[in-house]
């Protein structure tokens, strides 16, 4: 993204960068939305996959589960929780939103979620990666048809290559350990997807802004802070 040869810019880059052994991406925070409110689910052991192998490439993760989320309708009064929420996601680099789909669509809590995120939404400009989760044999892909339009619409920056999981009883065991190597290969793939996106795009504007707190001398400077 900017020149890390000449002028020094290497020897500054390791003086605000950890050591070149710890990997970068832990300049990045990803928020997951489970869009269901049953604690154990399906879609919950879906992403529990995905959230683990960021984390072992040191993303730091936060999960808000449905279950914890109290949350009203528009033209009701806003709850804590639903502050909480909308602040999680504005300091977050990329969301996840993941869904189980119900009558087609994804779930009414998400919606709900999407809803209390503000107009404009905290959604704006914001990276997020989705995957939905379904009992039939079609799997989510309506769902998630469906999502990608709405988050579209708030203006955030969809990410391609969702996760669609079908038969999600027979892709995970009683103990919600993924048991289909094809599935568990999608969900790592979409966590990678998410973590070059971030390596691209997010972390390198994360470095020139502490370059510019550090006070050091930079090509470039973004207009907005
Ligand atoms: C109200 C309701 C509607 C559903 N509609 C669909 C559907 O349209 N297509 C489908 O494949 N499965 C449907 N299902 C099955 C769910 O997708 C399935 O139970 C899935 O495992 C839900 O994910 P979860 O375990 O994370 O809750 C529906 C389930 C419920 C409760």
């Amino acid at each position: 993204m900017f020149c890390a040869e000449g002028r020094g810019n290497r020897e500054v880059l390791r003086l605000i960068l950890p050591p070149a052994e710890t990997d970068t991406s832990i300049l990045s925070n990803v928020v997951t939305i489970v869009g269901n409110r049953q604690r154990v689910s399906y879609t919950a052991h879906a992403v529990q996959i995905v959230n683990s192998t960021l984390a072992r490439a040191g993303v730091a993760v936060e999960v808000l589960h449905g279950a914890d989320l109290n949350l009203a309708f528009p033209g009701d009064p806003v709850t804590s929780d639903a502050k909480r929420l909308e602040e999680t996601v504005a300091e977050a680099d990329a969301v996840i939103l993941a869904t189980p789909e119900y009558h087609g669509t994804y779930s009414a809590f998400l919606k709900l979620v999407i809803e209390s995120l503000g107009y404009p939404s905290a959604l704006q400009g914001k990276p997020v990666a989705m995957l939905g989760v379904a009992g039939g044999r079609l799997g989510a892909t309506k769902s998630l048809e469906q999502l990608r339009n709405t988050c579209a619409h708030t203006g955030a920056l969809v990410l391609p290559g969702a996760v669609s999981i079908a038969h999600a009883k027979d892709a995970f065991d009683t103990e919600g350990h993924c048991t289909d190597g094809a599935v568990h290969a999608a969900l790592e793939g979409l966590a990678g997807s998410l973590l070059d996106f971030l390596h691209t795009f997010v972390q390198p504007r994360h470095v020139l802004e502490n370059m510019i707190a550090a006070g050091i001398d930079v090509p470039w400077k973004p207009e907005r802070s």
